[in-house]
């Protein structure tokens, strides 16, 4: 995916996996990967704000929680799709879970 240095705390960038946006996320040194895709309605949650684990998504406020995928907060009730995340010799990688 991408050298750990370019990804600090805080970071969010989308990938592409398998023809899937895959969101990856540096949420308090964890990488966490989630379908880029609100489960309400089909909008990226890329730049969501992350707040206590949860990420929210900007269309309606949907909140899904970043380790498990769960929907966490209305209107979604649908989890996202996770992706593993590795991080070996300072890269991070991400694989289908
Ligand atoms: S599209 Fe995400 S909350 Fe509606």
């Amino acid at each position: 995916m991408g050298p750990e240095a370019e990804m600090p705390e805080g970071h969010q960038t989308a990938v592409e996996m398998d023809g899937i946006s895959v969101l990856v996320v540096n949420y308090e040194g964890v990488f966490y990967a989630l379908r880029n895709n609100c489960t309400h309605q089909d909008y990226p949650l890329l730049g969501g704000e992350v707040q206590m684990g949860r990420i929210t998504c900007q269309k309606h406020g949907a909140k899904f929680e970043l380790a498990t995928g769960k929907a966490k907060s209305l209107p979604a009730v649908k989890p996202v799709r996770l992706f593993r995340t590795e991080v070996e010799d300072g890269v991070v990688y991400v694989s289908p879970l």
